[in-house]
């Protein structure tokens, strides 16, 4: 048996180790990056009086998860629940996208949350035009940190507003669209679908189908398994 030691194949390998750690490294530094980005965001958001929202919020609500999530799901505005809290899709909604999430064998921080925007329209009201062109940029740059893989917009306000279109939910749901920050990036996909109040409001086994269906390929695009019971 030959007992010399290779060194030039130890060096070789420890080289290659070291690359492979590094690369961890510049990853959980640019992770770290992001969620310290995201936090900057959230305190601006706190300070924001940019429309008039501020002025009947109790909280406002940014939005919460993994700064290096692979899926972002986006809401239309804060309810009197999230308003109360400052977390977003934590009532009835909240708890039936939870369910989705888990669906897809995902847990709420292994994703992003947030809402187009981030203060509460009072009673629940849609949100008003110049409210959403003064927030919008706060969700942009919470996108362009992240970068995710794939954004689900939640419902058509969030729908129409990231891909500045006029038509209907059920018209956009079902399939993949490009969402551009600016012509300098590359398009992320997005797919539009019915928001959780909506299926509520409609518990049918039609609507929750088409939500599912939405989803089974947003999880085709991140190689996700369909667990066993949804088979
Ligand atoms: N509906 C939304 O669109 N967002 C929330 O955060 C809660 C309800």
């Amino acid at each position: 048996m030959d007992n010399t030691i290779d060194f030039r194949k130890i060096a070789k390998q420890h080289i290659e180790l070291e690359g492979f750690m590094a690369g961890f490294a510049k990853k959980s530094n640019a992770e770290a990056d992001a969620a310290k980005s995201l936090e900057e965001i959230a305190k601006e958001v706190k300070a924001c009086k940019e429309c008039s929202l501020w002025e009947s919020r109790a909280n406002t609500v940014p939005g919460e998860g993994d700064s290096a999530a692979r899926v972002v799901f986006v809401g239309e505005a804060p309810g009197a629940d999230e308003d109360k809290c400052g977390l977003p899709f934590v009532g009835r909604s909240g708890k039936l996208l939870s369910d989705i999430i888990g669906a897809m064998g995902l847990r709420r921080e292994d994703i992003y949350i947030c809402n187009v925007i981030k203060c509460r329209p009072p009673g629940n009201r849609d949100p008003k035009p110049d409210e959403i062109a003064s927030c919008i940029g706060f969700l942009k740059r919470q996108l362009d940190l992240i970068r995710p893989q794939v954004i689900v917009a939640l419902g058509a306000h969030a729908a129409k507003t990231l891909l500045k279109t006029d038509k209907a939910i059920g018209r956009l749901r079902g399939k993949f669209h490009d969402f551009y920050f600016d012509d300098s990036l590359p398009p992320i996909k997005l797919m539009p679908t019915y928001h959780p109040s909506y299926l509520l409001r409609n518990y049918s086994q039609e609507s929750r189908l088409k939500v599912w269906q939405d989803i089974q390929k947003v999880m085709a695009e991140l190689a996700l398994e369909v667990p066993e019971k949804k088979k």
